[in-house]
């Protein structure tokens, strides 16, 4: 009995294998327009070796520089090229990606012509420069977009309201500039928003509230101002809010509180004043808060799980071991009046 059991699994097993192996789909045919475009975007582009040995990828591991659109040949199957997917059933290209790929040059407006299928777009790390959102906003099946790391400029243009699709949006160290569209708030699937260290100002629009899914906002090393809009209340999937070194001014944005989610606040190096909020317990899941830098003035407020929580942006502002009690520490009680240049606070308790 067992034997038999045994002689018909491996039969199976091998069965399974055989499809595997010689059930190649052929139906994964790249189509000619597709090839050509591509072909066209790689010839737009120069090869240069990198100063550097390794490349930080999106996810924080560092992976070796090397250049996927070497092996693009013409009359090959475009959907074997490296960082090219195809749709399982309609070969169309719906994934392009050519992170740390060594690219450098001039983006063109005609870039992206026939790849309109595309779902993820990542070209993160390379020396690309240019206007590239006048390109990509015809990319209307976008879900995932990521440019950080390259030298791109221009502005946002309020077209990128048809990229409804995005759900991530990454497009930190850059050299973009202007100001953040009123369209933004039509991106309503946004999970993550990273504009981190470009050259954008003015004010955050209040459309901003419409992100309900943003789990990750970062707007840090920008040259924001004016207040956080009180919007920002009705994010309530946001873990981690990162607005500092800009120039916000205003009060501490009270609608926080609301962001019972919140593990990560950083609002240090801007221009904000008052007081802090004397009861912060709404926000239970805060791990690191930050408000280095500011004007605030006051006393610190209660934080309920500041003893079950490693509280990361206190360690990291305390050089010398304040001593390790001070996660049981009940700062609020201690009604301790400082100039908020909360270093400076921190080193008085030493
Ligand atoms: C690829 O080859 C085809 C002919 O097979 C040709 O028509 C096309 O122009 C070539 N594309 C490029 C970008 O060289
Ligand atoms: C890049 O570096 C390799 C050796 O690491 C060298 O063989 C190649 O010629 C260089 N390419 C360019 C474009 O400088
Ligand atoms: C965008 O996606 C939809 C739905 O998957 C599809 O019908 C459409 O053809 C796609 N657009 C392009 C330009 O491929
Ligand atoms: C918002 O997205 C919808 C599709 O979901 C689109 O029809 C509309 O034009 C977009 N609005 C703006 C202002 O971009
Ligand atoms: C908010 O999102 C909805 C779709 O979820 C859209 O219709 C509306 O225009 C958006 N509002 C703003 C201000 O962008
Ligand atoms: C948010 O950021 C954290 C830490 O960088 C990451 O682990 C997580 O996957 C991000 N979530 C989304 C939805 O982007
Ligand atoms: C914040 O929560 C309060 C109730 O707890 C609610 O009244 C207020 O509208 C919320 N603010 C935002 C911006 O959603
Ligand atoms: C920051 O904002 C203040 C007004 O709040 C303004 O006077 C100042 O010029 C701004 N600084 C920069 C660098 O934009
Ligand atoms: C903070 O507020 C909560 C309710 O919002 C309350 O239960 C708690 O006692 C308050 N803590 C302090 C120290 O005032
Ligand atoms: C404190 O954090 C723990 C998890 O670390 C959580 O279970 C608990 O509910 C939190 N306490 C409050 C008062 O939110």
């Amino acid at each position: 009995m067992s034997t038999i059991h045994t002689t018909l699994s491996f039969l199976l097993f091998f069965i399974f294998n055989y499809h595997d192996v010689f059930a190649i789909p052929t139906t994964y045919l790249c189509r000619p327009e597709q090839r050509n475009a591509l072909l066209e975007f790689k010839n737009e582009f120069e090869i240069r070796n990198s100063s550097s040995l390794y490349c930080s990828n999106n996810r924080g591991s560092k992976v070796s520089f090397y250049s996927k659109t070497e092996s693009w040949k013409n009359n090959t199957n475009c959907c074997y090229w490296d960082g090219i997917t195809c749709d399982a059933k309609t070969g169309k290209v719906v994934e392009l990606d050519l992170s740390c790929s060594r690219l450098h040059g001039r983006f063109h407006s005609n870039s992206f012509q026939n790849l309109g299928s595309l779902t993820i777009l990542d070209l993160s790390s390379n020396g690309l420069y240019g206007q590239i959102f006048f390109s990509v906003r015809k990319l209307s099946n976008l879900t995932s977009l990521k440019l950080s790391n390259n030298q791109f400029s221009g502005q946002i243009p309020s077209s990128v309201g048809k990229l409804s699709h995005l759900t991530s949006l990454t497009i930190s160290n850059n050299q973009f500039s202007g100001q953040i569209p009123y369209s933004v708030g039509n991106l309503s699937h946004l999970t993550s928003l990273t504009i981190s260290n470009n050259q954008f100002s003015g004010q955050i629009p209040d459309s901003i509230g419409n992100l309900s899914r943003l789990v990750n906002l970062s707007l840090s090393g920008n040259n924001f101002a004016g207040e956080i809009p009180s919007t920002f209340g009705s994010l309530y999937q946001l873990a981690s809010l990162r607005v500092n070194f800009n120039n916000f001014s205003g009060n501490f944005p009270i609608t926080l509180l609301n962001l019972t989610k919140l593990s990560y606040l950083s609002l240090s190096n801007n221009k904000f004043t008052g007081t802090l909020p004397p009861n912060m317990t709404s926000l239970s899941n805060l791990e690191y808060f930050d408000v280095d830098n500011n004007a605030f003035v006051g006393t610190f407020p209660s934080l309920t799980n500041l003893s079950s929580n490693s509280f990361t942006g206190m360690e990291r502002s305390i050089k010398h071991g304040l001593s390790s009690d001070l996660r049981t520490l009940d700062i609020s009680s201690n009604k301790i009046t400082v100039y908020w240049k909360y270093s400076d606070f921190l080193k008085y308790l030493s």
